[in-house]
């Protein structure tokens, strides 16, 4: 299945099901994956530039209650609405969270690095991003030193950190635009990108 356009709201049926899909992709085949103290991780294997784009999340769509009943191994869902979900597949499966993370995700499935990433360096983003339904935490081993030890929804994330992904288009648009319409984040436009705070990646 070819899927020319990947934005959201521009979906993908697959000839053999009527499952709704996006298509995944590492089209430069930048990527391995290894183990690490977190399972299998999603690691550079070249050096990569900060602004490039990593990888696009793909996957079935499917809403919460296929979530559940697919169950945590079968599902590695990423929320990319109030009730939408990306089933991911290789390589974007195997993308680990970090509260310090190298890499973000823009346009609502794309994965880019937030810094240079050395080639071997293992490619995390922050899960906090994608997350607004009150419904799943975890408890977070990153190890990074700005660790906040639990993974929870968007929301919860300290003010000065909510703006530093806003800022910086790193936040899945359903939370974006809700937290706007809500006019929680008037600030973030102009604020934002001056925030003097632990952010996951300085000078990023
Ligand atoms: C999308 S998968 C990532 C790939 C996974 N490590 C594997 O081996 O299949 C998400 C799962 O990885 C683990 N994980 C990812 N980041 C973590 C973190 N910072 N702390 C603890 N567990 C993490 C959790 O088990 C989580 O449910
Ligand atoms: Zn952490």
């Amino acid at each position: 299945m070819i899927c020319e356009e990947l934005r959201l709201g521009a979906v993908c049926r697959p000839a053999t099901t009527q499952e709704p899909r996006w298509q995944a992709s590492d089209g430069s085949g930048m990527l391995y994956i290894a183990e690490c103290n977190l399972g299998r991780g999603v690691f550079a294997k070249r050096a990569i530039r900060k602004g490039e784009t990593i990888l696009a999340f793909g996957g079935a769509l499917i809403d919460f209650a296929e979530t559940k009943r697919r169950g945590p191994r079968e599902c590695m869902a990423i929320q990319v609405g109030p009730d939408l979900y990306i089933d991911t597949q290789p390589p974007g499966v195997f993308a680990n969270h970090s509260c310090a993370p190298n890499a973000g995700i823009r346009n609502d499935r794309d994965l880019v690095a937030l810094r240079d990433i050395p080639k071997g360096e293992e490619i995390r983003y922050d899960y906090s991003t994608t997350m607004d339904e009150k419904s799943f935490t975890m408890a977070c081993r990153c190890g990074a030193p700005e660790c906040r030890q639990v993974v929870t929804d968007f929301t919860e994330l300290p003010g000065g950190l909510q703006d530093y992904y806003l800022s910086r288009g790193l936040v899945m648009g359903f939370i974006a635009r809700r937290l706007r319409r809500a006019g929680t984040i008037s600030r973030w436009e102009t604020v934002g990108a001056r925030l003097a705070m632990p952010a996951p990646c300085p000078g990023g």
